[in-house]
């Protein structure tokens, strides 16, 4: 039997600026797709994975994100004394058991390494997951539950994957790939953000990670990498120079870069497309704007 991933990570420490002015006065991750901030997506992912402590690594001005799972004694009475037991109801998902959650505020932006680093004494020796809530995945089973599953034939660290134009490659972590067994993947090395053209693969590595308490170890000393900063893919590649095995996990679903306008513009229209009482006028919408596109071409 394999050690229980019970914890999970979250680097939201992040400036956001590429969302500017949006970001000034509010957290990247409270921004919203359709009606729920994008932090709530990465925790229902990691709730339907088994994750019971939920650890942030924030920094300043982050506030509006702890207020988001706290209670809100005022607005819950107003809901109860209005009967409106469906938005109670709703809240609850936003709360949090006490002790579950745990802020730790990075102090310096040095990287996502850095940050999960910040982690480490709360993680102790245990195997662990982290969720970049940047990028959503839409699927039908959450990712991290496929690679929950997937960890408990494997154990090791896992990875999740997604090919990428080779042109994109050069913005992710990139696999080396030794052995192709079709959704897993066994790695040989892996580089943080190739040039152009020395790029191992074009399988890149998405923001869903579990790892073994060892990548924290490895983090104790490691150097500045890619950009300047401290990478967790240099962490997790140390691994395999140590001959413990790393995993890539093609996962099945959707993902979309909440990092960029473009990305976080086609989950808010896949998202609002999927719900009933959103789907028909939208559709008929975005039907409408293409045609008068089409028209004035
Ligand atoms: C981070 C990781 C990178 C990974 C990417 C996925 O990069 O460092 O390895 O491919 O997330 O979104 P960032 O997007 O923070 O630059």
């Amino acid at each position: 039997m394999r050690k229980k991933v019970t914890k999970a990570i979250f680097p939201v420490a992040g400036l956001g600026t590429r969302f500017l002015p949006a970001t000034k006065s509010v957290p990247k991750e409270i921004m919203t797709l359709v009606d729920r901030p994008l932090i709530q997506y990465a925790i229902d992912e990691a709730r339907a994975a088994g994750i019971k402590e939920f650890i942030f690594v924030t920094s300043r001005g982050k506030g509006a994100l702890e207020d988001y799972f706290d209670t809100a004694p005022q607005l819950e009475a107003e809901l109860r004394k209005k009967g409106k037991d469906d938005l109670l109801e709703l809240l609850k998902n936003t709360n949090m058991d006490s002790g579950a959650i745990a802020y730790i505020r990075q102090h310096k932006a040095m990287g996502l390494g850095h940050a999960v680093w910040c982690a480490r004494r709360l993680i102790g020796n245990e195997p662990f997951a982290v969720i970049l809530p940047d990028d959503v995945i839409a699927a039908e089973k959450p990712c991290l539950q496929q690679m929950v599953e997937a960890y408990e034939e494997t154990g090791g660290n896992i990875v999740a994957a997604m090919e990428v134009p080779q042109e994109k490659a050069s913005s992710y972590g990139i696999l080396d790939v030794k052995e192709d067994m079709g959704s897993i993947v066994s790695v040989r090395g892996m580089v943080e953000k190739p040039a152009t053209g020395s790029e191992p693969s074009n399988l890149a590595v998405i923001g869903r990670y579990i790892l073994t308490p060892r990548v924290l170890s490895n983090l104790n000393k490691i150097k500045v990498g890619a950009g300047g900063e401290i990478q967790l893919t240099d962490a997790i590649a140390q691994e395999i120079e140590a001959d413990r095995p790393v995993y890539g996990y093609r996962f099945r679903g959707q993902r979309f870069d909440c990092g960029s306008k473009a990305g976080f513009l086609q989950a808010t229209v896949s998202f609002a497309l999927s719900r009933p009482d959103l789907r028909d006028e939208l559709a008929m919408f975005l039907q409408s704007v293409v045609a008068e596109q089409r028209a004035a071409q």
